[in-house]
């Protein structure tokens, strides 16, 4: 297993956000969490990266070392990256310098003009757009550039948090079908989460349901998307 999450708890203040919720992704595989508003699905990705703690009982285990009580920058730089949720890149940089925010304090270096050329391929707009300030660029561009920015390090596995929000439906399907490729073709492991349930269970290998901070539901995407419940609650058929 590349990702072991064992009986995550999460808690803010007296407000219990997630319950022993465990799951595990395998490398090469595009595992979905979908969930609606609060269900935790932004709680969980943050325990991911060391930016929220989790309780006593709950461990985090990537590539067979316990991570649970690793500081955020030493998560990162194991391979650990996040496409936050409405993609915060740095406003006042260029979108050149957001880019390189990505490959920073990382100890293995990478072949930037490489790696810059290979992610010019999959988002040309931000070769166009090299030199524009980031807040500047349309939501959908800022989208691109947060997925090129969490890509430049050569991750390990990519978290993605809810990349559909505030897209329009065309967008959309053209972020989801970047990240299949990324996965198919390059062989990135992903861990999405999601309320376009739709759109993330066509590109997974498995999935897991959230509601309310409990995982209620596992399995194959294909054999979720065919699920009566699934179709009722999420994807209004
Ligand atoms: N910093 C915080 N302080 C207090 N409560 C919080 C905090 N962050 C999240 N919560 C609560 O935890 C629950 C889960 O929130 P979370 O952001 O993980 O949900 P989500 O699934 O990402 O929702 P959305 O789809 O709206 O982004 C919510 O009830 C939220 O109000
Ligand atoms: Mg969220």
């Amino acid at each position: 297993m590349l990702l072991q999450v064992n009986d995550l708890n999460i808690s803010y203040k007296e407000v219990r956000a997630v319950h022993g919720v465990s799951f595990s992704i395998e490398e090469g595989e595009l595992v979905s969490i979908i969930g609606a508003n609060g269900a935790g699905k932004t709680s969980i990705l943050n325990a991911l990266i060391g930016l929220v703690p989790c309780g006593r009982q709950s461990s985090i285990f990537f590539s067979g070392k316990d991570i649970t009580s690793l500081p955020s920058h030493e998560r990162a730089r194991k391979g650990i990256r996040i496409v936050p949720e409405r993609a915060r890149v740095f406003p006042r940089l260029t979108v050149y310098e957001n880019l390189l925010t990505g490959i920073y304090g990382l100890r293995a270096k990478v072949d930037l003009k490489e790696r810059l050329e290979w992610l010019y391929g999959f988002f040309p707009v931000l070769e166009e757009r090299r030199e524009q300030y980031s807040h500047t660029l349309s939501g959908g561009e800022q989208q691109q550039l947060a997925i090129a920015r969490a890509l430049i390090s050569e991750p390990k596995v990519l978290l993605v948090d809810e990349i559909s929000m505030g897209l329009m439906p065309l967008l959309v399907e053209k972020v989801f079908e970047i990240l299949g490729d990324l996965n198919r073709k390059f062989g990135i492991t992903i861990l999405i989460v999601e309320q376009n349930a739709l759109a993330s269970l066509r590109i997974s290998n498995r999935a897991y349901v959230l509601e309310a901070g409990r995982i209620v539901m596992k399995g194959n995407a294909s054999m979720l998307i065919q699920d009566k419940r699934i179709r009722e609650a999420y994807l209004g058929i």
